[in-house]
């Protein structure tokens, strides 16, 4: 536990009341009594959460009785897409908007729940007759837009299981995830855009599916029409536009897998984090409508990306499931000025805002001008989530975006748990620097090692210790990979997240156990970067720390030993990042690099990060017996 000089982040400077106006149609009175009978009927809990959804049969039975090898709803038979659409519009609400569309050129477009389930419906027909069948991948590789979630959901309406990867990776993370996934077909777009630029996809695509036969077409949106297209290749709309046919939604499985998602782990290969159909569906549904305590018109904005899991889970299906306006944004958040994102609420009358602290930082060194200049009034619940917020972020969002009326909604989960775990709810109190308390049937703690619970505000691993229905499945293809998250603390489901407790049960975050970074809330793995590194020509080896920063949390700083015949240069140190740059993608490119003679390392060899970092930062390293030198 190398983070615990990093507990600044536990100073708590007030607690906060909830506003009398927050409480206005809660779906719960009392935290603390609702969440003692929920431990008592868990499986009560959620049956009734899940039939507020369609089931074309109902579950045998809610929860298979194991935490590790969870399956829930078993004998149930739902469709995700089916619960985003049709049921929708059979609730009535076809022409209702289901996503705004927006770009940092202001561009709008906006889909009504009937439209997108016209879309959805045939390219869902469209991948059909390219010979995508149930359980079969597709790998989407799309910018923020209708285009990447239509085709998630056409994914999830026949059975195929989508894995999503991030428009900012580049070609080796891409081919790494598609290597490992072995999609049938992959799904792209010419570009995205970025700060008034254009960023190439399409070339990107391309040169990574060319090794592997396994990927029988590429699907293109080309945004522009210009593209020429290859014998391989089929235009997106050509496809939708080919298929007049609405697909039938697939009656699939509780348990049939719904999607793999690659998040970084401890070593160079990401994990193929997968989750299946209806505990994921029902968890995301619960939790986007209670923890934003959501009411039926409410216009939602998250400013993920559909690359990451709050993309899944929180712009895509959980407001989706619940029948709401989801708001998608393309583009940075200060381009072409600092201003936009306040500009398109004001624009949308967005009520829920959903966003990560590293943003807030971000805004908060611009000044309170920007947000000052629009009417933020339709503001109701602002969250949080991928990082820990520091009590100073805290209290400019709270004062300045949420006009100290709206409620500052803490989220603490992962992309292994698929839904909120921890959280600070809409109408009950807050504690600036925590991240609140468990939702409803979960139980959590703060353990040492062999899984005793600590006093409260010590520091220790956080645990999860009882199933909840979104949870993975398993690491596709490397089960043993998913054995370790139960092995690192015996008998609990374990983050690999330091924490403490205080005596009410309020959980703080103080950072990773593990050496992942946490990069403007993109979980990037050190070995990952490491072995980018090692691809330039001149490096020897290399190690990855992540150091303390302002605005995005951390950021990376790299050590490099180069190979013997190179001189370090200011030359080669930008093209060793560069080549980071190619092979994984912008964010995950060091800041800062320095070269070394040499690495510190244990006698078996392994880089002593730990002993880098804390020399960096100037702090004492602890016992040292280990180390070979
Ligand atoms: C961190 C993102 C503190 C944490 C949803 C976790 C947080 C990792 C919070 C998962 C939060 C996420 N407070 N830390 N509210 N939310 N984290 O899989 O270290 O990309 O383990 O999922 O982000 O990152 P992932």
């Amino acid at each position: 536990m190398g983070r615990e000089k990093d507990a600044n982040l536990l100073k708590v400077e007030k607690v906060v009341e909830p506003k009398p106006l927050c409480g206005d149609g809660a779906r719960f009175d009392d935290y603390e009594s609702l969440y003692a009978e929920s431990l008592k009927s868990r499986e009560k809990f959620w049956e009734k959460l899940a039939s507020e959804l369609h089931w074309f049969k109902r579950w045998e039975r809610v929860w298979n009785g194991k935490f590790k090898g969870a399956r829930w709803f078993e004998g149930g038979k739902t469709n995700v897409c089916y619960n985003c659409l049709d049921r929708n519009l059979k609730r009535g609400l076809r022409n209702k908007v289901a996503i705004i569309y927006a770009n940092e050129r202001e561009e709008e477009r906006k889909l009504t729940y009937g439209e997108l389930h016209e879309l959805v419906g045939r390219l869902a027909s469209g991948l059909k007759r390219l010979g995508v069948r149930k359980g079969d991948r597709v790998l989407i590789y799309m910018p923020n837009t209708p285009e990447a979630a239509a085709a998630m959901l056409a994914c999830a309406r026949i059975g195929a299981v989508h894995s999503v990867v991030f428009a900012g990776f580049s070609r080796e993370a891409l081919k790494v995830r598609i290597g490992d996934a072995e999609p049938k077909v992959v799904i792209t777009a010419t570009y995205t855009v970025r700060r008034g630029k254009k960023v190439d996809l399409l070339s990107t695509a391309r040169e990574a599916v060319k090794d592997f036969p396994f990927v029988e077409k590429l699907v293109v949106w080309d945004r522009d029409g210009e593209e020429k297209l290859g014998p391989a290749e089929v235009e997106f709309y050509d496809l939708v536009a080919e298929n007049r046919e609405v697909a039938p939604a697939e009656e699939m499985d509780a348990e049939d897998p719904l999607f793999i998602l690659y998040t970084s782990g401890t070593t160079g290969k990401p994990k193929g984090v997968l989750h299946t159909t209806g505990g994921y569906m029902v968890g995301v549904y619960a939790t986007t409508g209670w923890d934003f305590n959501l009411k039926d018109d409410d216009v939602y904005w998250c400013t993920a990306d559909v690359g990451w899991i709050t993309g899944h889970s929180y712009i895509v299906y959980g407001p989706l499931l619940n029948g709401i306006t989801t708001v998608m944004y393309e583009g940075a958040p200060n381009y072409p000025d600092p201003g936009i994102w306040w500009r398109l609420v004001e624009r949308y009358r967005v009520n829920v805002f959903y966003t990560a602290p590293t943003a807030v930082r971000l805004f908060m060194r611009y000044g309170e001008d920007y947000p000052r200049r629009y009417d933020l009034s339709s503001l109701r619940v602002i969250g949080s989530v991928g990082e820990p917020i520091n009590p100073e972020a805290w209290e400019w969002y709270y004062r300045v975006i949420g006009g100290e009326k709206c409620p500052v909604v803490d989220t603490w989960w992962q992309t292994e748990t698929g839904m909120h775990v921890i959280l600070t709810w809409p109408h009950t109190k807050a504690k600036p620097g925590y991240a609140g308390r468990p939702f409803f049937t979960v139980e959590v703690d703060v353990v040492d090692k062999e899984g005793n619970p600590l006093p409260p505000n010590r520091v220790g691993y956080l645990v999860i210790k009882t199933p909840w229905p979104a949870m993975f499945r398993t690491v596709w293809k490397n089960p043993e990979r998913y054995d370790r998250y139960w092995e690192v603390v015996k008998g609990y489901y374990c983050p690999e997240d330091l924490a403490t407790k205080d005596e009410e049960g309020f959980i703080a975050i103080l950072g990773r156990a593990d050496d992942v970074l946490n990069v403007a809330g993109h979980r990037i793995g050190t070995a990952e970067v490491e072995s980018a590194l090692l691809e330039h020509p001149a490096v020897a080896e290399a190690a990855v720390i992540g150091k303390p920063d302002e605005i995005k949390g951390e950021r990376i700083k790299a050590f490099v030993v180069l190979k013997v015949g190179y001189e370090p240069s200011e030359k080669l140190a930008e093209e060793i990042r560069r080549t980071v740059r190619e092979v994984l993608g912008p964010i995950a490119v060091p800041e800062e690099l320095e070269f070394v003679e040499k690495l510190p390392k244990t006698r078996s060899g392994k880089i002593m990060r730990r002993l880098l970092r804390a020399r960096e930062l100037g702090q004492e390293v602890g016992d040292l017996s280990t180390l070979e030198d």
